[in-house]
């Protein structure tokens, strides 16, 4: 196949759900997203599985982009505090390139979903808000890869994570973790002063806070159209 003409398979391995879709050299999508649920445990065997499972409906494909839930170093995963403890130091890359038997790039979740959404210029931040919360920061469109910010003191002696990731928002309701958003969107900004934070995950659906002008939700495919960007050198 010409270098022109590869098709990449973009998966986003999340805490309830793992999605596929292919996409073309340009990154548009050429077939359905699919999802299934996270097994459980969430162990790398049963998740490399369901991956497997969910080729099935893509066709063909020439290479492998996939967004892990945690710190990810040169296709070996470093932390998965969501899934398991199975994945530390287990290499990612190489065992999917073996089941799937294309080449399988692999960066941290935000890292994949911001480089979906950044333009490029200036200070950008991103935030994901799924089971867990996930963040990535770029300079001019270069990445400063694994920020793990989600497990950063923010208030009341709890992480970023505790206070807004999906058990929060299952305690305390909407209300609140809005109101908690709104109050971590404040503290972002006085740390990092963007020029664009942009927020992403499954639960992105559910801010109803007035947002800055500099502030934007983003959909979460954007988690899969991100992985056309690991093949860009
Ligand atoms: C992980 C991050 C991940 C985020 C969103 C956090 O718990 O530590 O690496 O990006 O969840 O999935």
């Amino acid at each position: 196949m010409e270098e022109n003409n590869l098709r990449t398979l973009s998966v986003d391995i999340g805490g309830s759900g793992i999605k596929v879709i292919v996409l073309d050299t340009k990154g548009n999508p050429i077939t359905e997203r699919e999802r299934l649920e996270t097994p459980k445990p969430p162990k790398p065997k049963p998740v490399l599985d369901v991956i497997t499972q969910l080729t099935a409906s893509q066709g063909d494909y020439e290479r492998v982009s996939v967004g892990f839930p945690g710190v990810v170093r040169q296709g070996t995963v470093e932390t998965a505090v969501n899934l398991h403890p199975d994945w530390i130091g287990f290499d990612l890359a190489t065992a999917l390139s073996k089941n799937l038997k294309r080449p399988v790039r692999v960066v941290n979740d935000a890292d994949m979903q911001g480089l979906g959404a950044i333009t490029g210029k200036g200070v950008e931040l991103v935030i994901t808000l799924g089971t867990g919360f996930g963040s990535a920061l770029f300079v001019d469109g270069k990445l400063l890869p694994n920020l793990e910010m989600g497990h950063h003191r923010f208030r009341k002696g709890e992480s970023y994570e505790e206070q807004l990731g999906r058990v929060a928002l299952e305690q305390v309701g909407h209300n609140k973790w809005n109101k908690r958003l709104g109050k971590a969107i404040a503290s972002l900004y006085h740390l990092f002063n963007y020029d664009y934070l942009y927020i992403g995950g499954g639960e992105a659906k559910k801010i109803n806070v007035d947002l800055p002008p500099n502030v934007k939700i983003i959909p979460n495919i954007t988690g899969l159209l991100g992985g056309i960007n690991l093949w860009r050198e």
